[in-house]
């Protein structure tokens, strides 16, 4: 029986350079913080908070921040706040900035990119629409720094059902980690409908080559297993497409979760990692399997 890795797996420029800062800044033994889990994977953030990293969930515990920087007697107890790959929305930024936090952006350039683009679409007068899930941090984020009209779609009946405001243009970007093909339907629709003066691919290269080479695995794998954080948008959206190749497919948060029953007839078992897994849980689950069956 062979184990197979994807060709692409695991973590991605934009959260390797997020975790090499948080370690970077643990080095200068102030008090860190990050606003919301520097990456959607629990193991890293268990990891970081042994290390004294703390994690800020909103507005309101930045105030309770905010207060400790009040407290602090000098510059160097002045805690800082680390922005993690995802963005923050341009209000919450200014909010750590007015609060003294001393703030370090750790935005993914990729992210940061899109802020810039709707900032410009919304200066011009356009209707921003971005193609992603509404409750996702990314998209929460690039919503804010919108200044105009902005409106999210996950589906393609809902760019069906879309109407601009009367008289504006549409910008259509999308969260880095949305689907491709479900992209391209997208952009076909508003191709169709005229609404196609702006519209900018946003997905990131690392999503796509991920998707792309998870599927090629899964097509020829017996069974697939795909590791990645349980809120993780792009581990879960690896093993929908995994799921369509592949009837087998597991998805797990570590080694524990993996209770696999293989028959004798397997030939080829996959494993690929959402942009979040660290490289040492890959090893692990690879390990595991090649040595137990
Ligand atoms: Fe950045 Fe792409 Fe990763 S946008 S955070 S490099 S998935």
């Amino acid at each position: 029986m062979e184990v197979k890795l994807a060709e692409c797996a695991g973590f991605c420029f934009g959260v390797k350079r997020a975790i090499d800062t948080v370690y970077e800044q643990i080095e200068t033994g102030k008090t860190i913080y990050t606003y919301g889990p520097i990456v959607h994977n629990e193991e890293v953030v268990r990891e970081l908070e042994e290390k004294g990293v703390r994690v800020i969930e909103g507005h309101e515990e930045l105030a309770e921040c905010a207060a400790e920087v009040r407290k602090a007697a000098d510059e160097t107890a002045r805690p800082t706040v680390i922005i993690r790959a995802h963005g923050v929305p341009r209000e919450t930024q200014e909010l750590m900035e007015q609060n003294g936090l001393e703030c370090i952006d750790a935005t993914c350039p990729f992210v940061k990119r899109i802020h810039r683009i709707v900032e410009k679409a919304g200066e011009q007068g356009m209707q921003v629409v971005i193609a992603g899930n509404p409750g996702h941090p990314e998209v929460e984020g690039i919503r804010g720094w919108c200044s105009g009209p902005v409106t999210v779609i996950e589906t393609e009946e809902e760019a069906e059902r879309f109407t601009p405001e009367e008289g504006r243009q549409v910008c259509l970007v999308s969260q880095t980690t949305f689907n491709y093909n479900k992209f391209q339907s997208i952009v076909e629709i508003f191709r169709k409908k005229g609404y196609n003066d702006n519209i900018v691919s946003t997905i990131c290269n690392a999503t796509e080559e991920r998707q792309r080479s998870a599927q090629a695995l899964a097509a020829e794998a017996d069974v697939m297993i795909v590791i990645g954080g349980r809120h993780s948008s792009n581990s879960r959206k690896l093993y929908e497409i995994c799921s369509r190749e592949c009837a087998h497919t597991y998805f797990i948060q570590t080694l524990d979760d993996l209770h696999l029953e293989l028959p004798k007839a397997v030939r080829l078992v996959g494993i690929t990692a959402g942009a979040s897994t660290p490289n040492n849980l890959i090893e692990e689950v690879q390990n595991y399997v090649r040595i137990n069956f």
